[in-house]
């Protein structure tokens, strides 16, 4: 029976597997990382975030891919000067040229042994390029246990949310 969590293959190149791309990226906050009210500053972690996905993307990929969107950056606390922060990323689900990229963020004090304290989470797209910056095929992704599953299955529930918003927005403006 075919698995209907593990959407149909939008191309023919062979499946990957989710954890042959998983990536953590690990960086200790420094005071060039705080904004005014003396916290690490949100683009610091957005660009963290963005180069751990793209790390993925282009694992899972084979190559050059660029970030084609980064939706649901959430905040859940504050990170603070010397946090020690992981940031654990994933391909949750592929399309023909497209890969979601889950992302975590942890964070724990760099010289206590207290538990790590999730702070954040994205989502993001990214596209397969080629050499000319045109949009190539991806490898489908191939969850391996319920939790992988279970986050392919949300990342189609957000790719049908994006689509139907940007077909919305283009038919409001009688595109
Ligand atoms: C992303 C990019 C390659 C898409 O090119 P395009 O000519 O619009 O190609 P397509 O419409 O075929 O889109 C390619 C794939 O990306 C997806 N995509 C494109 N724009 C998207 C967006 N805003 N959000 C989510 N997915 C998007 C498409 O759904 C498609 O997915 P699929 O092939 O799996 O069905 C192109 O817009 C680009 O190069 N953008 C700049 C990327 C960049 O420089 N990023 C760094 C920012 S500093």
């Amino acid at each position: 029976m075919t698995d209907p969590v593990i959407s149909r293959p939008e191309n023919d190149l062979p499946g990957k597997p989710t954890g042959a791309s998983r990536t953590t990226l690990s960086h200790i906050m420094t005071q060039n990382d705080t904004n005014l009210m003396g916290t690490v500053h949100g683009g610091v972690i957005m660009k963290l975030v963005d180069d751990a996905a793209g790390a993925v993307a282009g694992r899972h990929s084979g190559g050059p891919a660029v970030t084609a969107s980064m939706d649901e950056m959430v905040f859940l606390e504050p990170v603070k000067v010397g946090d020690l922060v992981h940031v654990h990323a994933q391909c949750n689900w592929t399309g023909r040229s497209s890969m979601e990229i889950g992302v975590k963020v942890m964070a724990e004090r760099w010289n206590e042994s207290t538990p790590a304290t999730r702070v954040g989470t994205a989502y993001l797209v990214f596209a397969a390029v080629d050499d000319n910056g045109k949009p190539r095929p991806v490898p489908p992704v191939v969850p391996e246990n319920d939790e992988d599953r279970r986050r392919h299955q949300e990342a189609q529930i957000r790719r049908s949310h994006r689509l139907a918003r940007r077909r919305a927005i283009k038919e409001s403006r009688g595109a």
